[in-house]
């Protein structure tokens, strides 16, 4: 079974990006460790990346015609923008954990809503990169 892993824009900056909030772990860092604990539970993991909101939306149609187990995205600030995120979590089977390393509840108020989260099964948020691997778990257990 595969599990997609679906990033938002500016995550291919982590590790310099602002690591005061994210953390010094790259996404090819957190990648080697979503693989690694992946296949200690027989799961493949299929991580991107992409800028593009539309092409977020295509990946996640892509998932439904795999027949993928499970998407965690962290949709970056398109969480809190977009609504073709939400449609296309509701518009697949596949279940969706929204991921983010800090938590944006915490933040500026402008983080608060999530339009991804209303159509997620659960969200993991404010563990760093151990966000990942705590929504992986739970994705694994479905
Ligand atoms: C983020 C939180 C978002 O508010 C922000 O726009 C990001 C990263 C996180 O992982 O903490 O780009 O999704």
């Amino acid at each position: 079974p595969v599990i997609f892993v679906l990033n938002g824009p500016n995550l291919n900056l982590l590790g310099t990006r602002e690591p005061h909030i994210y953390g010094h772990q790259t996404l090819a860092d957190i990648e080697a460790m979503l693989k690694a604990q992946a296949a200690t539970l027989g799961l493949a993991i299929d991580m991107r990346q992409s800028n593009h909101e539309g092409t977020l939306v295509d990946w996640m149609h892509e998932a439904h015609f795999a027949g993928a187990k499970a998407i965690l995205i962290n949709a970056g600030a398109y969480t809190h923008t977009s609504i073709a995120l939400h449609d296309a979590a509701k518009s697949i089977s596949v279940p969706v954990f929204e991921v983010h390393l800090s938590d944006p509840k915490s933040r500026e108020t402008f983080r608060h809503i999530s339009y991804i989260g209303m159509a997620a099964k659960a969200c993991f948020a404010g563990h760093g990169a151990d966000s990942y691997r705590l929504a992986l778990d739970a994705a694994a257990k479905l």
